[in-house]
């Protein structure tokens, strides 16, 4: 059964079910999880935070009286944590975009920065909640606003916008969040680089590629202004607003689609976000 099951299980009923302990209350109650929802339990038998279990009990009062446990060594994380729809989909959108940079050097410096975080890049979540929570979350959100630059910065180019720089500046605005979110056993802000946030992370680290890189200055500061002004308001965590049509293109196309994620996926609309 999975855990939203169990919640509906009449009173006193017999119950069975996965789930990975995320935390302790008192001497035998316990609150475990997986990719449905989350449940109290009661347990004499001592439990370890961050493990997987199978449980049998009876469901009563809203919480599982556990008769039996037995521990899990192998698990499927997909029963834990919920997955991106088309994850080798999304792989192939993102560095499809890639290769639309004109600019040979940029597109050369893409790959170079995003090369040595690919694993953790492509199994990231974009948000513990509100847009793209889910695992690889953060590449299917990034190959769309990626897609979407693509489409809607041409459309600009006879008024003086950089192509390029767009669609570089969509890829790269969120990779701070390799460091900012974590995945594992649920998501939550990382317990450091969760205090500097993504929008820092992101920035400093394609800074430091940058110059490592060799890439021009100007070009750099370019990109790193798309990054810190992505959020597009000091009140929405951007500690600089857009000063280049560029940036102001890429903040617009990241809030429509983690909008339209949000509300697809069955959100409330929330123009605060
Ligand atoms: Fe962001
Ligand atoms: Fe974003």
């Amino acid at each position: 059964m999975w855990i939203s099951e169990v919640k509906e299980s009449k009173e006193g009923a017999e119950v069975s079910f996965k789930g990975i302990v995320l935390r302790q209350k008192g001497a035998y109650r316990y609150r475990v999880f997986d990719r449905t929802g989350e449940i109290w339990i009661d347990s004499d038998t001592p439990l370890t935070e961050g493990k997987a279990y199978r449980f049998y009990g009876k469901y009563k009062g809203g919480v599982v009286m556990v008769e039996e446990v037995e521990e899990l060594v192998e698990i499927d994380i997909g029963d834990f944590l919920p997955f991106a729809e088309d994850p080798e989909g999304d792989e192939r959108r993102f560095w499809k975009v890639v290769e639309a940079v004109e600019d040979g050097r940029l597109r050369e410096f893409l790959r170079f920065v995003f090369e040595p975080i690919w694993d953790d890049f492509k199994r990231g979540v974009a948000a513990k909640k509100y847009h793209h929570a889910y695992i690889g979350g953060l590449l299917e959100h990034t190959a769309n606003v990626g897609e979407i630059a693509l489409k809607v910065a041409p459309m600009y180019r006879k008024n003086g916008i950089r192509v390029d720089l767009v669609i570089a500046g969509a890829l790269l605005h969120d990779i701070g969040k390799v460091w900012e979110l974590k995945i594992f056993p649920k998501f939550e802000y990382h317990e450091d680089y969760g205090k500097w946030g993504h929008i820092f992370m992101g920035a400093s680290y394609i800074k430091e590629k940058g110059r490592e890189f060799g890439l021009p200055e100007d070009l750099l500061l370019d990109l790193v202004h798309i990054i810190l002004a992505h959020h597009g308001d000091y009140s929405k965590g951007s500690p600089v607003v857009p000063r280049i049509p560029e940036a102001l293109l890429v903040h617009l196309i990241d809030n429509l689609d983690a909008q339209m994620n949000h509300v697809l996926k069955g959100g409330d609309r929330d123009s605060s976000v």
